[in-house]
């Protein structure tokens, strides 16, 4: 375990309606314990229902912490379908994902637009999950540290150290999502500190220090351990794992041990 504040991290993807978002905020509020003050719990529901988790929180004086799944880097316009970030902060969010491997592979996102939406965040005062993660593909061509290391380097391009400090990598190698084949820990803090590496070439040592960098990919109470006590990984995004309070309880727990 790292000297960096752990966090844990679900990602509900396209899952829960409204009312099924306050069940499952409140269940996870529920057991919600003193210890995790020590860590960083974040929830990410859809868009739509980022209130009704936020409702459940205040009215709990929750430490769990928001965060939406996508945003737009503009301020506001002609962008059908989209979200700003002054939205996300009406609706109490904290964080926001930036660059799931769903949506660069579903609505073509680019290096490009992952930096754009990184600095539209950073000016408002929301942390930035950047994720990055190599194919089945790239892994198995064996250029992997380097295609996830470009991907770190395009989504930071332009930024000042201490705005590159502030936000969170999260390492999603993209034959573990939601595929049951988890990223051994060896395999996931080789990348992770690959990572870590690049941020201190390029922003200097302090920054390397103090960013958080996650681990995501089929990550359940099962094998969450081994890949918590990895030195370069600071804790888990999760999917399926986090859309049960129990499981995700126990993943909040693990990052504490
Ligand atoms: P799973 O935990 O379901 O594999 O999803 C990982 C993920 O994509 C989180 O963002």
């Amino acid at each position: 375990m790292s000297k960096r504040k752990p966090m844990m991290v679900g990602n509900w993807k396209m899952h829960k309606t409204w009312a099924e978002t306050s069940v499952l905020a409140q269940a996870i509020s529920n057991r919600e314990k003193n210890t995790w003050e020590d860590t960083d719990v974040v929830i990410c529901p859809a868009m739509c229902n980022l209130k009704a988790a936020w409702e459940v929180l205040e009215f709990d004086k929750s430490k769990i912490k928001i965060g939406a799944q996508n945003v737009h880097w503009a301020d506001e316009g002609a962008y059908t379908g989209e979200v700003s970030v002054a939205m996300l902060q009406d609706v109490g969010a904290a964080y926001c994902i930036v660059g799931h491997s769903e949506r660069r592979a579903y609505a073509a996102e680019t290096n490009e637009d992952v930096n754009r939406k990184v600095k539209a965040l950073l000016k408002g005062e929301l942390t930035p999950i950047v994720c990055v993660g190599e194919s089945e593909h790239i892994r198995n061509d064996g250029a992997y540290l380097d295609y996830v290391c470009k991907q770190v380097s395009a989504a930071f391009a332009g930024l000042e150290d201490n705005e590159v400090s502030k936000c969170v990598v999260a390492y999603e190698p993209l034959w573990a999502i939601g595929t049951g084949r988890t990223a051994t820990p060896e395999e996931a803090q080789e990348v992770c500190a690959a990572i870590r590496n690049e941020i201190s070439t390029e922003y200097g040592k302090d920054a390397a220090e103090s960013i958080r960098v996650l681990y995501g990919g089929s990550v359940k109470p099962e094998n969450v351990d081994g890949l918590m006590a990895q030195p370069d990984i600071d804790g888990g995004l999760v999917g399926g794992a986090s859309l049960d309070a129990d499981s995700f309880t126990q993943l909040v727990d693990a990052t504490l041990k």
